[in-house]
């Protein structure tokens, strides 16, 4: 099969790095990509619409396409695709507002009794503000459409809220109340009645170790089957991914794709924060990295995963700046000889050699017999990699410790 991986993040890297080496694949493009990405060929997309996508699909005979990000499945591309009699992996429009907005996703756990916060939704901001402590401080402060993780703020007071308020983008406001407890990524393949879930996984959305400064796409995941118990996985596909699913169907728009939920495990049990309609990313990282069974042929032809017992931590390298606006340009030392799999998210082709190109650089990606020395193989191989001014967490996979 000739597949298709659409993107050209780290997220995106780890699928193409996985499908390649599946038997069913014949060759591998990557639209557009990233310089790390060899063996795909890679092919850059006159825009990034869906008619572009669909055009070099079309001209290269790709059998299966893989949608790495939330925009091109929020405009359309499987539908398009679809319509065209392409397959493609991913949600139809319609069914990409779980992520595309968040208030529908909120209503929608409503209609489908999914455990979730409770909420309050407002048209402005201005009117949000007179009710930020409906649920008691503190208070999680969310704007509707997609931010890329940055549409969420955690109130600690009136005062606190209404300066939050004023930074979010216009639009819908949603109030929330604020869960306690650990979160766990929780991602399943589905295929309109039926999923397979993925192991779970943990991402750390905040830029400094501790959980401490403001959020970010993520920092780093890790991928442990200790993360939740058989019992618990069941009850998340019990309670929040089949009644997703059913809901969906009976609401006429059939979820296919990978559907995230991000989970608090709360002492009520699972709770949905929010959904998305995409794998993790860095979560995909760990993932395909500790998946054992062939991706291919889950994805072609409904295969279970099977994984490796080892647990993968991958650790995300940021430019200078980043979670704001990043510097870039600057030269990349030490990926060859660093020991680990080693993902690029925004990296590209310097004069030189290979410099930075984006907010998350690299995805470093180890495992080992334990968490302990997961963690371990991954930062020693973290220390041989150079750039100026990146930084990282050091406290990746330090919550999953506890469960060793
Ligand atoms: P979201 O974009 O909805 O995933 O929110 C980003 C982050 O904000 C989540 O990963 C949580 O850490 C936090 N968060 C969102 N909603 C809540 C909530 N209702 N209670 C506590 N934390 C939340
Ligand atoms: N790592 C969180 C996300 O992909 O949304």
């Amino acid at each position: 099969m000739k597949v298709m991986v659409i993107g050209s993040g780290g997220r995106e890297h780890a699928m193409v790095w996985k499908l390649s080496q599946s038997s069913l694949c014949s060759k591998v493009y990557a639209a557009p990509g990233n310089p790390g990405m060899a063996p795909a060929e890679r092919i850059q997309p006159p825009r990034s619409d869906p008619e572009s996508f669909l055009r070099i699909a079309q001209e290269r005979e790709v059998d299966l396409t893989v949608v790495g990000p939330e925009a091109p499945l929020v405009d359309g591309v499987v539908d398009l695709f679809q319509a065209r009699g392409r397959r493609i992996v991913g949600p139809t429009a319609r069914a990409a507002q779980l992520e595309g907005s968040k208030v529908f996703a909120k209503r929608f756990m409503e209609r489908a009794g999914v455990p979730t916060a409770r909420f309050l939704v407002f048209d402005s901001a201005e009117e949000a503000c007179q009710s930020a402590g409906a649920f008691g401080f503190p208070a999680v402060l969310k704007a509707d459409g997609l931010a890329a993780g940055k549409g969420v703020i955690i109130a600690g007071d009136d005062r606190e809220a209404a300066e939050a308020l004023q930074r979010l983008p216009k639009g819908r406001v949603l109030v929330e109340e604020c869960l306690t407890g650990e979160e766990v990524s929780f991602i399943a393949f589905c295929d309109g009645d039926t999923a397979i879930p993925f192991e779970p996984t943990q991402d750390h959305k905040r830029v400094f170790d501790d959980d401490r400064g403001p959020n970010t796409g993520g920092m780093g995941a890790y991928c442990d089957p200790r993360i939740l118990s058989d019992e618990d996985r069941r009850r998340v596909m019990d309670r929040i991914i089949q009644p997703t699913l059913d809901q969906m169907r009976r609401e006429g728009a059939p979820f296919t794709g990978f559907l995230y939920a991000g989970l608090m495990m709360t002492a009520d049990g699972p709770k949905a924060l929010e959904f998305n309609v995409r794998l993790g990313d860095p979560e995909a990282q760990p993932l395909m990295y500790r998946m054992k069974s062939d991706f291919l042929a889950t994805l072609a032809e409904g295969a279970p995963m099977e994984w490796r017992p080892d647990p993968a931590v991958c650790v995300v390298l940021a430019a200078a700046g980043y979670p704001g606006t990043p510097r870039t340009g600057d030269p990349i030392t030490g990926i060859d000889a660093c020991g680990a799999t080693v993902f690029h998210a925004g990296t590209r082709a310097g004069a030189n050699g290979l410099v930075t190109g984006g907010g998350r650089v690299l995805g470093v990606t180890a495992s080992g017999p334990d968490l302990p020395s997961a963690i371990a193989n991954t930062y020693a191989a973290v220390e041989k990699i150079h750039f100026e001014g990146m930084h990282y967490r050091r406290d990746i996979g330090r919550k999953g410790l506890r469960r060793w």
